[in-house]
């Protein structure tokens, strides 16, 4: 393919990211069979370390069922090299690019995708110092970045530009992994190949639009890091705002790239900013029993932190489609349960008199665990009984694909960068009109110290939460039901 003759350079290769996602990702994909023909990844960070070191430390991370599997990280191993060397010295990247020169053997194409799992402070450095004695000038060469690209607008635009005076647009890669979940990248299916949700995806029946993010751990260990950015910046403006694009946004006129990314900032651009009224900012205390930590508690949180660890936030998108929907976005660490999922709320039926107590129709999309679609709706109990019960109509996973397996994010990201294809990643000017939407928010909370609100570690989250959804619409029943997975 056009891709064979690859070095995977890995920036920042003893970090967390790089060992806990980049590493097991080219690792499932090696096992998948979908990495190129002569691939070679080279790991570069400060840190002085021997290669089998490297490899030890790499591999120790990733998990083997079977004999085939220990083989295969033996194969694994001999594909990774490790460089030490400065984030911001010439001669760190001359050295760099000779030891890169030594193992491409051969005379074709030399392709190479750099992958910065780095902290923002070093990101322009080492753009420019890749770009200036890494470029390949016989094949192709493409950047990985993730966030945070930047703490709002300013800041964002400001490395944008700065990197932009290095790399071209077409060759960066932004990463947001949640592009690359299996359910998330199913919403285009689900809404544009099927004329029973297609028709009826609109203002007309939908009442309201939740989308969801709960984790039943809070940020012990990463307090430092957490503090300066909170979970509006570090899940809500990235992860679930793409949610929310996807669901929203027109029909692309293709599948290709560009046309699926025009179609995201133009939903983008219909939506008001935010504001401190429009959400519910919360912070973590100890759990209940006292046996879990508050989030102030952590050593590397300032004792007065406001940082919020949970978010809630109402969006309208003015356009002719969603003109009156709310959508809902809610994360929150050290919360009861692990879940994400989407949850559209459809109109009370009009004019029911036949039924004294029914729910609103709701189509959950289970983004994780247990990814699942189903649609809540009324069912006559069966037997001689004749009232309407909440059942539900329901696409399991598990059950319905027992063959397929769900690849993890990073591994179908890192397979569109070798791919060339950037539909799963985000433009420049879809990451500016993300934060258009978030920055006025997020200086207000700042400057008028909004204090969160607390909840309880392992709590269902704020107690305010659920005058917060119904305030903009969401419909509890008193109907009994509970999903259980099948
Ligand atoms: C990351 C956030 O981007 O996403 C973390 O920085 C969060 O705080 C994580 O835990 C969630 O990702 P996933 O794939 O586990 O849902």
């Amino acid at each position: 393919s056009i891709s064979d003759n690859t070095t995977i350079l890995v920036l920042g290769a003893s970090g967390d990211l790089a060992y806990k996602k980049t590493f097991p990702a080219l690792f499932g994909l090696l096992k998948h069979q979908f990495l190129p023909h002569n691939v070679q990844i080279v790991g570069y960070a400060r840190s002085k370390m021997e290669k089998e070191q490297f490899r030890e430390r790499v591999t120790s991370k990733i998990k083997t069922s079977s004999e085939a599997d220990k083989a295969l990280v033996g194969k694994f191993k001999d594909m990774l090299h490790y460089v030490d060397g400065q984030y911001d010295k010439d001669e760190s990247y001359k050295n760099l690019a000779l030891e890169v020169e030594k193992l491409e053997q051969g005379t074709g194409k030399k392709n190479r995708l750099f992958y910065m799992a780095l902290p923002p402070s070093v990101f322009i450095p080492v753009a420019k110092g890749l770009r200036e004695n890494l470029y390949s000038t016989t094949g192709w060469n493409r950047v990985v970045v993730e966030k945070p690209f930047g703490k709002d607008l300013q800041s964002s635009n400001e490395l944008g530009e700065a990197l932009a005076r290095f790399w071209k647009e077409e060759e960066i890669y932004r990463i947001d992994h949640y592009l690359g979940k299996e359910m998330v990248k199913n919403l285009i299916v689900l809404r544009f190949a099927n004329v029973f949700l297609g028709s009826i995806w609109n203002r007309q029946f939908i009442s309201n639009v939740q989308i969801t993010f709960k984790e039943p751990f809070g940020t012990e260990g990463r307090g430092g890091y957490f503090d300066e950015f909170g979970i509006i910046r570090d899940v809500m403006q990235n992860h679930l705002l793409q949610v929310l694009t996807i669901v929203a946004m027109e029909k692309p006129v293709s599948l290709n790239a560009e046309d699926v990314r025009d179609e995201k900032v133009r939903v983008l651009k219909y939506i008001n900013p935010l504001t401190v009224d429009d959400v519910l900012v919360g912070q973590y205390v100890k759990s209940a029993d006292g046996t879990k930590p508050g989030y102030k508690d952590d050593k590397t949180v300032p004792p007065d932190s406001l940082c919020p660890t949970f978010a809630a936030a109402v969006f309208w998108i003015n356009n002719d489609r969603w003109d009156g929907v709310p959508f809902i976005l809610k994360c929150g660490k050290a919360l009861n349960e692990a879940k994400v999922e989407i949850r559209i709320q459809f109109n009370d039926v009009a004019g029911n008199t036949l039924f004294p107590e029914i729910a609103r129709n709701e189509l959950v999309i289970r983004v994780q665990p247990d990814e699942a679609v189903y649609m809540k709706f009324m069912n006559k109990e069966p037997g001689l009984n004749s009232d309407p019960v909440i059942s539900e109509l329901e696409l399991n996973y598990t059950k319905r694909y027992q063959s397929s397996r769900i690849p993890e994010a990073y591994e179908a990201l890192i397979l569109d960068v070798l791919r060339g294809d950037h539909q799963n990643f985000v433009r420049s000017d879809e990451l500016e009109v993300a934060w258009k939407i978030f920055t006025p928010l997020l200086h207000q909370l700042e400057k008028q110290k909004v204090r969160p609100v607390p909840y309880e570690y392992g709590s269902r989250g704020p107690e305010e939460l659920n005058d917060f959804v119904e305030m903009h619409g969401f419909a509890r029943s008193n109907l009994p039901y509970h999903w259980q997975k099948s």
